[in-house]
Protein backbone atom coordinates (compact mmCIF):
# COMPACT_ATOMS: atom_id res chain seq x y z
CA UNK A 1 0.00 0.00 0.00
CA UNK A 2 1.41 3.45 -1.05
CA UNK A 3 1.33 6.47 1.62
CA UNK A 4 0.69 10.13 0.75
CA UNK A 5 0.80 12.59 2.82
CA UNK A 6 -2.15 15.42 2.96
CA UNK A 7 -0.42 18.39 3.33
CA UNK A 8 1.03 21.81 1.61
CA UNK A 9 3.15 22.16 4.66
CA UNK A 10 6.38 22.01 2.77
CA UNK A 11 8.67 21.78 6.27
CA UNK A 12 6.19 18.42 7.24
CA UNK A 13 7.13 16.93 3.52
CA UNK A 14 10.34 17.10 3.97
CA UNK A 15 10.86 15.56 7.15
CA UNK A 16 8.06 12.64 6.36
CA UNK A 17 10.41 12.37 2.89
CA UNK A 18 13.17 11.78 5.13
CA UNK A 19 11.81 8.48 6.41
CA UNK A 20 12.08 7.44 2.98
CA UNK A 21 8.29 6.33 3.52
CA UNK A 22 6.27 8.72 1.16
CA UNK A 23 4.92 7.46 -1.93
CA UNK A 24 3.31 10.64 -3.11
CA UNK A 25 1.71 14.40 -1.81
CA UNK A 26 -1.99 15.56 -1.83
CA UNK A 27 -3.24 19.22 -1.35
CA UNK A 28 -6.63 20.87 -2.04
CA UNK A 29 -7.46 24.22 -2.08
CA UNK A 30 -7.97 24.44 1.95
CA UNK A 31 -4.67 22.87 2.38
CA UNK A 32 -3.08 25.50 0.02
CA UNK A 33 -4.76 28.22 1.62
CA UNK A 34 -3.78 27.22 5.14
CA UNK A 35 0.00 27.11 3.74
CA UNK A 36 -0.66 31.03 3.22
CA UNK A 37 2.05 30.41 -0.06
CA UNK A 38 1.36 30.75 -3.31
CA UNK A 39 0.08 27.80 -5.08
CA UNK A 40 2.69 27.16 -7.70
CA UNK A 41 5.74 27.79 -5.60
CA UNK A 42 4.17 25.56 -2.69
CA UNK A 43 3.52 22.48 -5.70
CA UNK A 44 7.22 23.52 -6.88
CA UNK A 45 9.02 22.70 -3.65
CA UNK A 46 7.04 19.38 -2.93
CA UNK A 47 7.75 18.23 -6.33
CA UNK A 48 11.67 18.73 -5.66
CA UNK A 49 11.51 17.06 -2.38
CA UNK A 50 9.25 13.78 -3.68
CA UNK A 51 9.72 12.20 -6.75
CA UNK A 52 6.24 10.52 -6.46
CA UNK A 53 2.83 12.06 -7.10
CA UNK A 54 2.14 15.68 -6.34
CA UNK A 55 -1.32 15.70 -6.66
CA UNK A 56 -2.69 19.74 -7.35
CA UNK A 57 -5.86 20.59 -7.20
CA UNK A 58 -7.96 22.76 -10.23
CA UNK A 59 -10.10 25.53 -8.93
CA UNK A 60 -11.61 26.16 -12.23
CA UNK A 61 -14.61 23.91 -12.71
CA UNK A 62 -15.71 23.99 -16.25
CA UNK A 63 -14.33 22.09 -18.80
CA UNK A 64 -12.09 24.32 -20.92
CA UNK A 65 -11.10 26.59 -17.69
CA UNK A 66 -9.71 23.36 -16.51
CA UNK A 67 -7.55 22.15 -19.26
CA UNK A 68 -6.33 26.06 -18.70
CA UNK A 69 -5.26 25.74 -15.22
CA UNK A 70 -4.08 22.14 -15.47
CA UNK A 71 -1.53 23.14 -18.39
CA UNK A 72 0.03 25.33 -15.99
CA UNK A 73 0.12 23.13 -13.23
CA UNK A 74 1.31 20.38 -15.72
CA UNK A 75 4.27 22.62 -16.44
CA UNK A 76 5.57 22.92 -13.29
CA UNK A 77 7.03 19.29 -12.86
CA UNK A 78 6.94 15.91 -14.31
CA UNK A 79 5.37 14.76 -10.96
CA UNK A 80 2.28 16.72 -10.80
CA UNK A 81 -0.89 14.89 -10.41
CA UNK A 82 -4.13 16.71 -11.71
CA UNK A 83 -6.51 16.73 -9.10
CA UNK A 84 -10.05 17.49 -10.33
CA UNK A 85 -13.23 17.77 -9.11
CA UNK A 86 -16.10 14.29 -9.56
CA UNK A 87 -18.40 15.93 -12.11
CA UNK A 88 -19.09 16.02 -15.42
CA UNK A 89 -16.94 18.35 -16.69
CA UNK A 90 -14.28 17.42 -14.34
CA UNK A 91 -14.41 13.79 -15.48
CA UNK A 92 -14.15 15.11 -19.54
CA UNK A 93 -11.00 17.19 -18.39
CA UNK A 94 -9.83 13.82 -16.93
CA UNK A 95 -10.31 12.02 -19.88
CA UNK A 96 -8.53 14.42 -21.77
CA UNK A 97 -5.70 15.27 -19.60
CA UNK A 98 -4.68 11.11 -19.03
CA UNK A 99 -5.32 10.28 -22.73
CA UNK A 100 -2.46 13.50 -23.37
CA UNK A 101 -0.12 11.54 -20.64
CA UNK A 102 -1.29 13.16 -17.39
CA UNK A 103 -2.13 11.78 -14.42
CA UNK A 104 -5.13 12.72 -13.12
CA UNK A 105 -6.57 13.02 -9.18
CA UNK A 106 -10.34 12.51 -9.57
CA UNK A 107 -11.54 14.07 -6.12
CA UNK A 108 -14.77 14.41 -4.16
CA UNK A 109 -15.66 10.70 -4.51
CA UNK A 110 -18.73 9.72 -2.05
CA UNK A 111 -20.29 6.46 -4.22
CA UNK A 112 -19.52 3.43 -5.99
CA UNK A 113 -21.09 4.91 -9.07
CA UNK A 114 -18.87 7.93 -8.88
CA UNK A 115 -15.67 5.97 -8.47
CA UNK A 116 -16.60 3.57 -11.58
CA UNK A 117 -17.02 6.90 -13.88
CA UNK A 118 -13.73 8.22 -12.49
CA UNK A 119 -12.18 4.26 -13.55
CA UNK A 120 -13.91 4.75 -17.15
CA UNK A 121 -12.60 8.31 -17.67
CA UNK A 122 -9.11 6.74 -17.01
CA UNK A 123 -8.09 8.56 -14.11
CA UNK A 124 -5.19 7.71 -12.31
CA UNK A 125 -6.29 7.60 -9.19
CA UNK A 126 -10.04 8.13 -7.07
CA UNK A 127 -10.09 9.63 -4.10
CA UNK A 128 -13.04 8.55 -1.93
CA UNK A 129 -13.50 10.23 1.17
CA UNK A 130 -13.96 8.18 4.00
CA UNK A 131 -13.78 10.39 6.64
CA UNK A 132 -16.63 13.18 5.75
CA UNK A 133 -18.88 10.28 5.29
CA UNK A 134 -18.01 9.27 8.53
CA UNK A 135 -18.87 12.47 9.78
CA UNK A 136 -22.65 12.59 8.38
CA UNK A 137 -23.08 8.90 10.58
CA UNK A 138 -22.18 6.67 7.38
CA UNK A 139 -19.21 4.35 7.53
CA UNK A 140 -16.88 5.64 5.08
CA UNK A 141 -14.89 2.11 5.01
CA UNK A 142 -17.89 0.68 3.87
CA UNK A 143 -17.08 2.90 0.18
CA UNK A 144 -13.99 1.13 -0.04
CA UNK A 145 -15.22 -2.05 0.73
CA UNK A 146 -17.43 -1.31 -2.17
CA UNK A 147 -15.04 -0.04 -4.46
CA UNK A 148 -11.87 -2.48 -4.17
CA UNK A 149 -13.90 -5.16 -5.45
CA UNK A 150 -15.61 -3.80 -7.93
CA UNK A 151 -12.22 -2.56 -9.46
CA UNK A 152 -10.47 -6.13 -8.87
CA UNK A 153 -13.55 -7.05 -11.62
CA UNK A 154 -12.04 -5.62 -14.29
CA UNK A 155 -8.54 -5.80 -13.82
CA UNK A 156 -8.39 -3.56 -17.00
CA UNK A 157 -9.49 -0.60 -15.17
CA UNK A 158 -6.04 0.51 -13.96
CA UNK A 159 -7.29 3.42 -11.81
CA UNK A 160 -6.09 3.25 -8.27
CA UNK A 161 -8.19 3.71 -5.16
CA UNK A 162 -6.91 6.46 -3.42
CA UNK A 163 -8.51 6.86 0.28
CA UNK A 164 -8.83 9.93 1.26
CA UNK A 165 -9.97 12.35 4.26
CA UNK A 166 -8.26 9.71 7.12
CA UNK A 167 -9.02 10.55 10.49
CA UNK A 168 -6.68 8.47 12.03
CA UNK A 169 -4.48 4.96 12.28
CA UNK A 170 -7.61 2.75 12.32
CA UNK A 171 -8.72 4.14 8.87
CA UNK A 172 -5.24 3.14 7.32
CA UNK A 173 -5.90 -0.41 8.94
CA UNK A 174 -8.93 -1.08 7.03
CA UNK A 175 -8.40 0.53 4.31
CA UNK A 176 -5.08 -2.04 3.88
CA UNK A 177 -7.44 -4.65 4.83
CA UNK A 178 -9.52 -4.20 2.26
CA UNK A 179 -6.83 -3.69 -0.46
CA UNK A 180 -6.79 0.59 -1.17
CA UNK A 181 -3.95 1.20 -3.30
CA UNK A 182 -2.67 4.38 -1.62
CA UNK A 183 -3.86 6.59 1.40
CA UNK A 184 -3.29 9.91 2.01
CA UNK A 185 -2.81 10.74 5.34
CA UNK A 186 -2.70 13.85 7.29
CA UNK A 187 0.53 14.21 9.10
CA UNK A 188 -0.12 13.74 12.52
CA UNK A 189 -1.99 10.25 11.34
CA UNK A 190 1.24 9.11 9.45
CA UNK A 191 3.21 9.87 12.39
CA UNK A 192 0.53 7.90 14.51
CA UNK A 193 1.36 4.61 12.70
CA UNK A 194 4.58 4.34 14.23
CA UNK A 195 3.48 4.49 17.80
CA UNK A 196 3.22 1.87 20.31
CA UNK A 197 4.40 1.75 24.11
CA UNK A 198 5.32 -1.43 23.95
CA UNK A 199 8.23 -0.56 21.76
CA UNK A 200 8.84 2.69 23.43
CA UNK A 201 9.29 0.30 26.72
CA UNK A 202 10.98 -2.66 25.02
CA UNK A 203 13.57 -0.22 23.32
CA UNK A 204 13.84 1.51 27.13
CA UNK A 205 14.74 -1.76 28.73
CA UNK A 206 17.22 -2.47 25.85
CA UNK A 207 19.50 0.87 26.05
CA UNK A 208 19.60 0.30 29.98
CA UNK A 209 21.02 -3.20 29.88
CA UNK A 210 22.99 -2.12 26.95
CA UNK A 211 24.78 0.37 29.16
CA UNK A 212 25.90 -1.69 31.70
CA UNK A 213 28.07 -3.16 29.53
CA UNK A 214 30.22 -0.18 28.66
CA UNK A 215 30.09 -1.36 25.11
CA UNK A 216 30.35 0.63 22.13
CA UNK A 217 29.51 -0.68 18.75
CA UNK A 218 30.57 2.57 16.58
CA UNK A 219 33.58 1.95 18.18
CA UNK A 220 34.13 -1.78 18.33
CA UNK A 221 37.23 -3.50 17.19
CA UNK A 222 36.65 -6.90 15.50
CA UNK A 223 38.93 -10.11 17.43
CA UNK A 224 41.46 -9.64 14.67
CA UNK A 225 42.39 -6.42 15.14
CA UNK A 226 42.64 -6.28 19.17
O1 LIG B 1 -7.49 16.17 0.23
C1 LIG B 1 -8.69 15.52 0.34
C2 LIG B 1 -9.02 15.00 1.74
O2 LIG B 1 -7.99 14.19 2.22
C3 LIG B 1 -9.51 16.02 2.70
O3 LIG B 1 -9.64 15.53 4.01
O4 LIG B 1 -9.96 15.88 6.42
O5 LIG B 1 -10.55 17.74 4.82
O6 LIG B 1 -11.95 15.69 4.98
P1 LIG B 1 -10.59 16.25 5.11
Amino acid sequence: MKFFVDTADTKEIRALAETGLLDGVTTNPTLIAKSGRNMLDVIAEICDVVPGPVSAEVAATEFAAIMREAAVLRRIARNVTIKVPLTPDGLRACKALTSDGAMVNVTLCFSAAQALLAAKAGATFVSPFVGRLDDIGHIGMELIGEIVPIFRNYPNLKTEVLVASVRSPLHVIDAARLGAHVATLPPAVLRGLFNHPLTEKGLAQFLADWAKTGQHIAEAQPAAAR
